[in-house]
């Protein structure tokens, strides 16, 4: 049996919305002119206790065999198939109505990390990646758990940083007690490269394997580790990348401000965008794609 088939109702979804962890990153990791200003909205207390629950349940259940259950259930893509469009529709229905923060839906989201790239005069594919990035949230609408489709990446088969966020509780994930995955290395070589490591299961990982063959493997870096924050942000997993790695490092570095620093109450007009992102779509996607 699948582990996520025996979770209570509470460890499925232990967040109001998937964006009270977005909104914890912003807290986690403010634009820099805005350090100074009062804090975040809303990020309050309660919040932040969901959060930490959040996580608890993310760095128990993220084990090595967890990922390798997820990869052979989901990488199938047989789920389902959709226009792009579709697929867009389909991910707002995510939208939780409790939530009191100003609600933008998932689609308008990603329209404003995409038209912050496109307006800074970034490449058409890039543009096309801010418009995707998310699209793995999708994952949540087949009943995974939060902790499995959003947080913070990281790799599993080797130990957990404490440089990823509230890192104590990893102690009650088995792996850190099982001594083939709790070494530095654990199943990996120095410097072997991320493309020879498991990352934690979620949308960025998801989304890559939806994606590989149709974008350029800078936007697939920017796809497959944008949550990965304990790298492209604090470094902590040097001694797994190689040069290429490196290079391309920069790319998911020059998406995160796209990411976390696009959001404003003004919901963009889709009517008015929808050709010039059909017809990018069309260049570079397939007119269904599978789930
Ligand atoms: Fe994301
Ligand atoms: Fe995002």
């Amino acid at each position: 049996m699948n582990k996520t088939d025996v979770l209570r109702p509470e460890e499925i979804a232990p967040l109001s919305s998937l964006d009270v962890w977005e909104d914890d990153l912003l807290a986690r990791y403010p634009e820099p002119e805005k350090k100074a200003q009062e804090e975040y909205r809303n990020y309050d207390k309660p919040a932040r206790d969901t959060v930490r629950e959040f996580y608890r349940l993310n760095h128990q259940f993220q084990t090595y065999d967890f990922v390798q259950e997820k990869k052979a259930e989901f990488l199938r893509f047989d789920k389902k198939e959709l226009p792009v469009w579709e697929a867009f529709d389909y991910l707002n229905t995510l939208v939780d109505d409790s939530d009191p923060d100003i609600e933008l839906d998932q689609l308008q989201h990603l329209l404003q990390t995409s038209e912050a790239i496109r307006a800074d005069g970034h490449p058409d594919w890039f543009v096309l990646t801010g418009l995707m990035h998310d699209v793995g949230k999708v994952l949540c609408l087949f009943g995974e758990p939060q902790w499995a489709v959003v947080g913070d990446t990281f790799p599993v088969g080797c130990q957990f940083s404490d440089k990823i966020v509230y890192p104590e509780l990893f102690q009650l994930n088995p792996d850190s007690r099982d001594e083939r995955y709790n070494t530095k290395y654990g199943v990996y070589e120095p410097n072997c490269g991320l493309r020879n490591v498991h990352m934690s299961w979620g949308h960025d990982e998801y989304l890559y394997h939806m994606m590989k063959d149709y974008l350029p493997e800078p936007a697939l870096y920017m796809i497959r580790y944008h949550s990965f924050y304990a790298q492209h942000r604090e470094h902590a997993y040097e001694h797994l990348l190689d040069d290429h790695d490196r290079e391309m490092f920069e790319w998911v570095k020059k998406f995160n401000p796209y990411d976390l620093y696009s959001k404003s109450p003004k919901p963009p007009v889709v009517a008015e965008l929808k050709p010039y992102y059909s017809a990018l779509l069309a260049k570079y996607l397939p007119p269904v794609i599978r789930l």
